[in-house]
């Protein structure tokens, strides 16, 4: 309870700095990504591993461990481009994270390792999973996730269920669906598939695309399409009762829907995401949001240890020169050029208001 008040004390002290736009922030992120494994079963045909894989590992627990201490999150997420529960000390990271620094701690995960792991799971101290959805059709979900079987996932998915009520402690359970050119008519489905599987929450979640875009919504979607697919899904979810963030994709259609692609401005405001958020990769890289890595040859602020301590990175040169970019709206990093959801304001209030955060704030 104390740790958890601290926490949140420190979360405040963050957002002065960020709304501010300080360069150097005294402040450390409140949020990190720690890419604990690259190694993965899969080749999602939506992934940068479809383009490009530069190897397979797990990092040891110690450097995680030293990741950890060194930025003390209040919220980490577990995850990379890689699968979170193939690394075979997982639960000993994060359970570093929620004892020794009081964070909470959630990741996006294919959910196909859930029926060998569900007890494990359960156990964990992670507050929040997230079940990767490329489509709701059990053919459509196969085809856009190499292979991956609906049924597999389901049939995880109520190991892990299970667990948690044998064992009176486990993880809320939500979908993660990637909503792209050949899933957004699925969108009705993802939520009776949510529905059925007994799952808390969907958060639709713009595919990145290797192509640009200047707003939430992919330029290659017909507009028409789109529009239906979000009104069919919302009206069920209501019916339902299944949270979503589909009044996001509402307002947005509503924004820009109606202009030519190349004219749909991002949304209004500097993104936050440099001043409260970090990605660590499996090497010590450090990269300023998870987007990155659709990009992988661009955004590196520093490596740990190369480059400095923790500390130096995120104040060095790199990092304050980004977030000098964001402040001016003049980015030069090609994924915040084309950045689906660049965390504003108005979008971190409704997304905090909802408790419907893709790596954190749930
Ligand atoms: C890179 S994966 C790592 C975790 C795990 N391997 C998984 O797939 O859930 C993290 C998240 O990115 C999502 N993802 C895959 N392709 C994407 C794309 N083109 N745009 C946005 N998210 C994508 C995955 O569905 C997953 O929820
Ligand atoms: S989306 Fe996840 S499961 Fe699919 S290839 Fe990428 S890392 Fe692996
Ligand atoms: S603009 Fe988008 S890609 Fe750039 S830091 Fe913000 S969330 Fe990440």
């Amino acid at each position: 309870m104390v740790r958890k008040t601290i926490g949140r004390s420190r979360a405040l002290r963050v957002l002065p700095e960020a709304l501010l736009g300080r360069e150097a922030p005294r402040a450390r992120p409140v949020h990190m990504h720690l890419e604990h494994t690259t190694r993965c079963d899969h080749v999602c045909s939506t992934c940068i591993r479809a383009v490009r894989i530069d190897g397979e590992e797990d990092m040891p627990v110690a450097e995680a461990i030293g990741y950890i201490d060194a930025i003390a999150p209040k919220f980490m997420s577990l995850n990379g481009i890689g699968e979170p529960l193939m690394h075979p000390e997982w639960d000993v990271i994060a359970r570093h994270a929620i004892e020794r620094h009081g964070a909470s701690v959630g990741m996006a995960t294919t959910g196909t390792h859930f029926r060998d792991q569900a007890d494990r799971i359960a156990r964990s101290g992670v507050g929040l999973v997230k079940v990767s959805f490329h489509g709701a059709k059990p053919r459509t979900f196969s085809r856009l996730a190499s292979g991956r079987k609906l049924e597999v996932v389901e049939d995880g998915i109520a190991a892990v269920l299970e667990a948690k009520e044998r064992l009176g402690r486990g993880p809320s359970i939500r979908m993660n669906y990637v909503v792209s050119e050949q899933s957004f008519r699925e969108m009705h489905e993802a939520v009776e598939v949510a529905v059925r599987t007994r799952m808390d929450a969907i958060y639709f979640k713009g595919a990145l695309v290797q192509k640009g875009r200047r707003s939430g919504l992919a330029a290659e979607h017909d507009i028409d399409e789109l529009t239906a697919a979000v009104s069919r899904a919302a009206r069920l979810a209501e019916e339902r009762g299944m949270r979503t963030n589909l009044d996001h994709w509402s307002r947005e259609i509503q924004r820009v829907g109606q202009l030519p692609p190349e004219d749909r401005s991002p949304p209004a405001g500097r993104c936050l995401v440099p001043w409260v958020s970090v990605f660590i990769r499996v090497d010590g890289q450090v990269l300023p949001c998870c987007n990155c890595t659709w990009h992988p040859d661009e955004g590196q602020m520093g490596r740990i240890g190369e480059d400095g301590d923790f500390e130096q990175v995120w104040r060095g040169e790199r990092f304050r020169r980004l977030r000098r970019e964001m402040t001016e709206g003049t980015y030069s990093l090609t994924i915040c050029q084309d950045c689906p959801d660049p965390v504003t304001v108005g979008q971190a209030g409704e997304m905090a208001m909802q408790r419907l955060w893709p790596g954190f704030l749930t």
